[in-house]
């Protein structure tokens, strides 16, 4: 070990990183050997490059953003038969799985423990991945088939996730047969100064690195090969924290099969131009969306000449790609941005530090920056109240939060 702790010293001095062996003296030998590894593994340049980056504003703001075409599901007419018949006969083959990224830290919402067990209160007490399953399991069924279920977690939460699906009998799945788990990257916090956090447990302070991370994790995990071995050509990836997410629908899929993209996104009619949800746009020539951070209110307000918002396709998360799409989206990195957070750490005099508001920078790839990747991708506009039911913020905030997702659930389903 100690040559190790020489040459981990020497990195640490390269890059002003001294600190994160402050506490290496009070761990026992197998996390002073886990500090010693996560330093080794820890790309610096990256996160000098990130941490830059935190001081350079919106490097975005020189981007040529443009509105991006959608289809709208419901004025396809004869059309919509001719999809669905496409989907259908795709589903039945198998073709499709199902993924679900539940790897985020669900911090608005607060629930202690993975947000896919959270109960949002239906008088059935489901959490989110079950209702997610329901609608799996409904919809195999109609075709014949077991809908294969992917899951990511983060290395934070995925012990915790797989007890919950063990303890609830996979919901009728089976482990390793129609049901996978497979775990996403992380990257170190870092403070405001630069330097990176040191956790409670006196090991480095990780977190997941986005939603982006899913191409890379399902790629190194070793998934997408599997995917294709299972004969599985398409696959739609959602979040956990949507509790109307169709993740089984023929007409997208047919609309995707159809004009031959790799790529295909449902999107619904932003609710109002402030309302805080990223929209689909083309950013620079190419598909993309633009955050409600990021979006000048000129913009948000432009209307076209139907008098729809000219930047109204929010992005609720529901995606579908081939699986080459995504090994080729993996192969790349992406660009990571930054969101400032609470987080715990060991102060330098070994204090345990609780903030009550933001002190560390974590940083996050986005999924929809891999759309740079093709040069040409579907929106398909669906209708907010049969396909978006968010469960993002605690019920004291009244938006987004688990009371509204459950009447948006129990009015859709017809339940009193
Ligand atoms: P959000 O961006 O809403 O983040 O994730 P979150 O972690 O759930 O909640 P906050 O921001 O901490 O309150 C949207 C979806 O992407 C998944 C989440 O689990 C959710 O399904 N996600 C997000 C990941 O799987 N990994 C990540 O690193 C980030």
């Amino acid at each position: 070990m100690d040559n190790n702790l020489e040459e981990v010293k020497a990195i640490l001095k390269k890059y002003q990183q001294e600190h994160l062996l402050n506490n290496y003296d009070k761990l026992d030998d197998r996390d002073k050997r886990k500090l010693l590894d996560q330093i080794q593994n820890i790309n610096f340049e990256l996160m000098e490059n990130l941490y830059r980056n935190t001081k350079k504003g919106n490097k975005h703001s020189e981007d040529e953003i443009t509105p991006i075409d959608y289809l709208d599901k419901y004025k396809l007419k004869d059309e919509y038969k001719y999809y669905e018949n496409i989907g259908k006969k795709a589903i039945r083959e198998g073709q499709l799985a199902a993924v679900t990224m539940a790897g985020g830290q669900g911090t608005r919402l607060g629930h202690d423990g993975p947000k896919g067990t959270y109960d949002i209160g239906l008088d059935s007490h489901k959490s989110l991945f079950e209702l997610l399953c329901d609608n799996l399991k409904q919809e195999g069924k109609k075709y014949g088939v077991t809908i294969p279920w992917f899951i990511m977690t983060s290395k934070e939460n995925n012990k915790d996730t797989v007890e919950f699906f063990e303890k609830n009998k996979y919901f009728g799945y089976q482990k390793d047969k129609n049901i996978f788990f497979f775990i996403q990257g992380e990257l170190p916090m870092m403070d405001t100064e630069g330097k990176i956090l040191i956790g409670e447990d006196g090991l480095i302070k990780l977190a997941a690195d986005g939603h982006g991370g899913i191409y890379e994790a399902l790629v190194n995990s070793g998934m997408t090969k599997k995917m294709k071995e299972m004969n599985i050509k398409w696959v739609f990836i959602g979040g956990i924290d949507n509790c109307l997410a169709k993740l089984v629908d023929p007409v997208f899929m047919g609309v995707a099969i159809d004009k031959n993209v790799t790529v295909a996104s449902k999107s619904v009619v932003k609710a109002n131009p402030k309302e805080k949800v990223g929209v689909f746009c083309k950013r620079n020539g190419k598909p993309n969306v633009i955050e409600y951070t990021e979006i000048t209110e000129e913009m948000a307000d432009a209307r076209d000449e139907n008098g729809e918002l000219l930047y109204g396709e929010s992005n609720i998360l529901c995606h579908l790609f081939s699986v080459e799409a995504i090994e080729r989206m993996g192969a790349n990195p992406l660009p990571y941005h930054v969101a400032y957070k609470k987080a715990k750490y060991i102060n330098k005099d070994g204090k345990i530090v609780v903030p009550d508001s933001p002190n560390a920078y974590k940083f996050e790839a986005f999924l929809f920056d891999a759309f740079g990747e093709v040069d040409d991708m579907v929106v398909l506009r669906v209708k907010r109240e049969e396909e978006f039911a968010p469960v993002k913020n605690a019920d004291s905030v009244g938006v987004d939060c688990p009371s509204t997702a459950r009447e948006l659930y129990k009015k859709f389903y017809n339940i009193d």
